[in-house]
């Protein structure tokens, strides 16, 4: 009998700046055996996101990516063998089984997912994403109706629902996004009250005048560098930012300012305060946030952008795409069939 044949993605080369899908490397190894306490699983889709180009920079809260290994991730999966414990043969699965067609995972730590029409979105709005917007608006953010609210890469996996749980609560939304086509949808489809253009020439202005004079409460900001730069001044007196991400530091960190400039006073005089979160943080409430976030998409209230791509080989150019932001909402790729 011929072995079954596992393609991964893995780490070709470390990128030096921005990454290019050459820094990566489709090859094919034997399907693994799980150890005591681990489940092989099939993978259906996985996805892509400025976290995985953070692990191949440098040591964040994992370990670094090194060159050759499967880049690391979670994938919604069907599990195929595993301790008589755990999950049964069969049972769909939320687990940390990387960019490959088969992959091992720890028995305890795979979460078990409700057989549907929409797997993909357990690595969206009813996954990390959700459970970061969730968390990171309402808890760290502590939002209130009536407040200005601005987010940064605002038509983003987290982004956009960052952006839309501020509106639910009654706040003023304005969206940073890269182009006019997303700022139009944000405006349109989400209920964001205003979107600008981060690479438009008038950009700083746009952004004052869409905050106007009272200020921005509230900064959920996923992406640091240049638009955090921008955002700052404009905070009201008592300003809470809400730091998720730091997306612009994550490409090609060399050419990266180290900024942003001038904030320190900035911080004193404003009287802001900056929260740093990790949405595990909060891991113990992750079932209240299940079923809030699943209210609101039952009620129409939260819509959810995403963009699933065919197959294991589209996800290195995903990664640039994403990082040049060229892609909307969660992105994910489908890596084998859903289960029959
Ligand atoms: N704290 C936590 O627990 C937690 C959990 C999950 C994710 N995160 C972080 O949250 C952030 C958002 O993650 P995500 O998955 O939703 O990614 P994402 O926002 O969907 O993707 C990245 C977006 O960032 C924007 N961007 C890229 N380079 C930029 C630059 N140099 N300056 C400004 N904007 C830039 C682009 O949007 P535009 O081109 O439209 O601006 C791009 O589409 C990431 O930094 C991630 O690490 C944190």
């Amino acid at each position: 009998m011929t072995e079954k044949v596992n393609r991964q993605v893995v780490l070709s080369e470390r990128p030096r700046g921005p990454i290019e899908a050459r820094h990566f490397n489709i090859v094919e190894s034997t399907v693994p055996t799980p150890g005591p306490g681990q489940i092989l699983v099939r993978s259906i889709f996985s996805s892509v996101a400025p976290p995985h180009r953070a692990w191949i920079q440098g040591v964040t809260y994992r370990d670094q990516v090194a060159v050759g290994e499967v880049i690391p991730g979670l994938a919604i999966s069907e599990v195929i063998s595993g301790p008589a414990d755990g999950p049964a043969r069969g049972t769909l699965v939320a687990a940390h089984s990387g960019w490959q067609e088969y992959g091992l995972a720890d028995a305890a730590e795979a979460q078990p997912i409700p057989v549907g029409d929409h797997l993909a979105r357990h690595l969206g709005v009813m996954g990390i994403n959700g459970l970061t917007a969730y968390f990171g608006m309402l808890e760290v953010g502590q939002v209130k109706a009536g407040q200005t609210v601005v987010v940064s890469a605002a038509a983003g996996a987290v982004g956009h629902l960052a952006g839309q749980l501020a509106r639910i609560a009654g706040a003023r939304v304005i969206g940073i996004t890269s182009s006019d086509e997303k700022n139009r949808l944000l405006t349109d489809k989400l209920g964001y009250d205003k979107a600008v253009n981060r690479r438009s020439d008038t950009f700083q202005q746009d952004l004052a005048d869409a905050v106007g004079e009272g200020g921005a409460d509230l900064f959920y900001d996923n992406t640091g560098g240049y638009v955090m730069e921008a955002v700052l001044p404009l905070m009201a007196t008592h300003g809470r930012v809400v730091c998720c991400g730091g997306t612009a530091a994550y490409d090609g960190l060399e050419q990266m300012p180290v900024g942003p400039r001038g904030i320190p006073l900035l911080i004193i005089l404003k009287r802001l305060h900056l929260v740093g979160f990790i949405v595990l943080d909060f891991l113990e409430r992750f079932g209240e946030a299940y079923e809030k976030l699943a209210g609101w998409i039952d009620g129409g209230q939260l819509a959810d952008l995403a963009e699933v791509r065919d197959g294991l080989d589209a996800a290195p150019q995903a990664m640039v795409d994403l990082l040049a932001g060229d892609s909307l909402g969660n992105l994910a790729f489908r890596i084998g069939p859903d289960p029959a």
